[in-house]
């Protein structure tokens, strides 16, 4: 027997991308909503979609605001524990806080208790699908895959990979991380809802040897994701230079090795050289926006509308515990005012749209979720836009759904989360 579920409410459903003309006109607000076997089967007034499924159990969300789920397009959930550790930047950041965690994920009981913590974390937060980095143990992928797979979640993870340059205990070799790497992708890809992305953490952790290993294995499964960090800070870039003299640029060291593609997640990517923003342009990849991580560990300021103006494929990401929150809304406001230092405003629909629909497309996953639309996953989060009084106060004064939406973008947090479905399966209401 099939399972219908009708949810009314303030409906918001993406027409086309808030980038593509006036951001304003880009969506529809419905009343209501059909969920037939864990699938959006149609949006539409109360009325029509009683009449269609008298049989449905109906769930009332008043006035909450109704979107896709969120979509963070570039965690580490073995950071959790360490978010908001203070003071140091990047690779100081790396060796203080962030190697001596990962290296406690040996214990497989311990990579359990964290991928639990994480996606209850994330769904109090609004968020229902995340591409993850686990650490070098691959028992840390499983730990994760089983936690989503528990939860029903549509996620993405894959092994980082890492062979110099970091602490005795977190190093694998070229042959090693080849061999786990496809043995864990072999298990993981494509099982229910579950992706595997390829994982070198990034050039300065990698021999050539190795990335050139992670290229090979990307050319034998070329519908695997594979994600990576690229030119987030300044030292960074020139460590990378003085490590691999013969490359032209940072990219030129994934593209060198065969990690270069469409189907590439390059995190930060702030500091880029002309050459490879025409590569990755060219190539379709896609850049990850990692916007309270840039702020937070001092990395610079990522031009947001320009490169999504020059038709570069960007997705919104919190970065957990480089980030220093788990709230796509949060994320939304780093996004905001860093577009304010760089010269644009993004309308509240942007940001929004970068949150779901942007970020599932950087994942190669916008047919399946991130809009709501017959036929789409029901992956849903319901919003209240009043969820303290100072927000409440704010909103109360909106002419219109984006101003009534925009205190919860730049002051929400997960106050505002009233409900989350996975899968048409309500996990929070
Ligand atoms: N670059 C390499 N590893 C990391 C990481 O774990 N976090 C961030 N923000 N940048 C990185
Ligand atoms: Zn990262």
């Amino acid at each position: 027997m099939s399972s219908l579920t009708l949810i009314t409410g303030q409906v918001l459903a993406f027409d086309r991308s808030p980038f593509d003309g006036d951001p304003a006109g880009a969506s529809t607000l419905h009343e209501a909503l059909l969920i037939e076997n864990g699938r959006i089967a149609a949006v539409g007034t109360a009325q029509e979609l009683r009449a269609q499924a008298p049989q449905a159990t109906v769930t009332n969300m008043g006035s909450r605001l109704i979107s896709a789920g969120f979509v963070d397009a570039h965690v580490h959930y073995p950071q959790t524990a360490i978010i908001a550790s203070w003071g140091k930047r990047l690779i100081d950041w790396l060796n203080t806080y962030t190697f001596p965690e990962e290296m406690r994920f040996a214990d497989p009981a311990y990579a359990a208790d964290i991928a639990g913590r994480y996606f209850d974390l994330m769904l109090a937060h609004g968020t229902t699908t995340c591409a993850s980095y686990a650490t070098i143990h691959p028992a840390s992928v499983t730990a994760f895959f089983e936690a989503a797979q528990a939860r029903g979640l549509r996620a993405v993870a894959g092994k980082t990979c890492m062979d110099r340059n970091a602490p005795e205990g977190l190093r694998d070799t070229a042959q090693s991380a080849y061999d786990n790497s496809k043995a864990l992708l072999e298990r993981w890809q494509g099982v229910d809802r579950l992706s595997y992305a390829i994982t070198p953490r990034f050039s300065p952790t990698s021999t050539p040897d190795q990335l050139a290993a992670l290229g090979a294995l990307w050319s034998e499964y070329p519908e695997c994701l594979m994600q990576t960090h690229l030119s987030e800070q300044v030292d960074e870039v020139a460590w990378v230079k003085s490590l691999y003299p013969e490359a032209r640029d940072y990219l030129d060291t994934y593209e060198s090795h065969g990690l270069l593609g469409a189907r590439g997640l390059y995190g930060h990517a702030i500091h880029l050289e002309t050459r490879e923003r025409d590569r990755l342009r060219e190539m379709g990849a896609a850049l990850i926006h990692c916007p309270t991580s840039n702020t937070f560990i001092g990395s610079g300021c990522f031009n947001l509308a320009a490169r999504v103006a020059e038709g570069q494929r960007v997705g919104l990401a919190t970065d957990t515990g480089g980030g220093s929150s788990f709230s796509m809304l949060r994320t939304m406001a780093a996004a905001y005012e860093i577009g304010q230092l760089t010269g644009t405003a993004l309308h509240p629909a942007q940001l929004l749209w970068l949150a779901t629909a942007g970020s599932a497309k950087a994942l190669h996953m916008g047919a399946h979720i991130g809009t709501i639309a017959p036929g789409m996953e029901a992956d849903l989060v319901a919003l209240d836009l009043a969820s303290t009084p100072a927000i409440a106060q704010r909103s109360a004064q909106a002419n219109d759904i984006w101003e009534a939406l925009f205190p919860t973008i730049m002051m929400g947090d997960d106050r505002a989360i009233a409900g989350v479905w996975v899968a048409g399966k309500a996990v929070r209401i």
